[in-house]
């Protein structure tokens, strides 16, 4: 049991071996300068994830998310990152095929991306692809319970585990992912008893997501925490600030002083004639 590092790397090591000492931290992230700023303010992981499709492309789900675009999201978050591990989510059908396939596309997360690690939806159906990427040392981080990936099949983005059986499946999958070598587990909408328990059996750090406080992390969706969120804000996110009512004042201020001829000021009596400043060179 050991602390995180307050400024050097989070690692994949230093992360499992803060199970039990520390509360880690998790956001989604999906650009340069937001990924900056959520470094800087602490965060111990951030992941790249699908729910890009939603947050960022407007989409309904998350299964129109593809490598490419995967790829160039997180590429842009490692690349303004010093201190949080950044983990890539593997889209849809990017690992459920077969293994050899799953392996090569969570390679370019690490070879092209600049990600620590790749996380995948599933339990014991997707092993086979889990081990496969183990193998290539790459570090898995599992997710079960709701699954985005399975909405059509789960019939909705609904709290799973509810009942003794399913809740049994669960925490079947979450052990053998563990056993597997993941080194963390995200818990998506599983009730706090469940959470609670599978947190207690794997060895490895539980990251929950409306999984009650038992977790030894929590994670969000950075949309949601800032108040970007338009529509469908689950009811366990707390939202940290109203970034939507910010940028709608600032843009209709702005707005207002175009029409109204305030921007751009008159800088013309503050120029010298012999040599104009050049404010913004954009030459090249
Ligand atoms: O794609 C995503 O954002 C996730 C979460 C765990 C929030 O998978």
């Amino acid at each position: 049991m050991a602390s995180l590092p307050e400024t050097s790397p989070v690692t994949v090591p230093l992360l499992v071996s803060s199970k039990g000492a520390d509360k880690i931290a998790m956001m989604t992230a999906y650009d340069a300068p937001t990924a900056a700023l959520l470094d800087e303010a602490g965060l111990d992981v951030l992941l790249v994830g699908d729910s890009l499709a939603m947050t960022v492309y407007g989409e309904a789900n998350t299964l129109s998310a593809t490598m490419e675009t995967m790829l160039r999201h997180a590429e842009a978050v490692s690349r303004s990152c010093r201190r949080a591990l950044v983990v890539g989510d593997m889209p849809f059908l990017s690992y459920q095929t077969d293994a050899r396939e799953a392996v090569m596309n969570a390679g370019r997360f690490l070879s092209e991306a600049g990600c620590a690690a790749v996380k995948v939806e599933g339990g014991r159906r997707i092993l086979p692809a889990v081990e496969a990427i183990l193998a290539a040392d790459i570090p898995v981080m599992g997710h079960v319970g709701l699954t985005p990936q399975s909405v059509h099949k789960l019939g909705g983005f609904k709290v799973q585990g509810r009942d003794s059986g399913a809740a049994h499946e669960i925490r079947e999958d979450a052990k053998a992912l563990a056993e597997a070598g993941c080194f963390a587990i995200v818990l998506e909408c599983v009730p706090a008893g469940l959470a609670a328990e599978i947190t207690a059996e794997v060895p490895v750090p539980t990251i929950g997501l409306g999984a009650r406080p038992h977790c030894d992390g929590q994670v969000l969706v950075f949309h949601d925490v800032v108040g970007l969120t338009r529509d469908l804000r689950p009811r366990f996110v707390r939202r940290y600030a109203d970034l939507a009512g910010a940028i709608r004042d600032a843009a209709s201020a702005y707005a207002k002083d175009v029409r109204e001829g305030k921007f751009p000021s008159d800088f013309s009596s503050q120029l010298s004639a012999k040599a104009p400043p050049v404010l913004v060179d954009r030459s090249g």
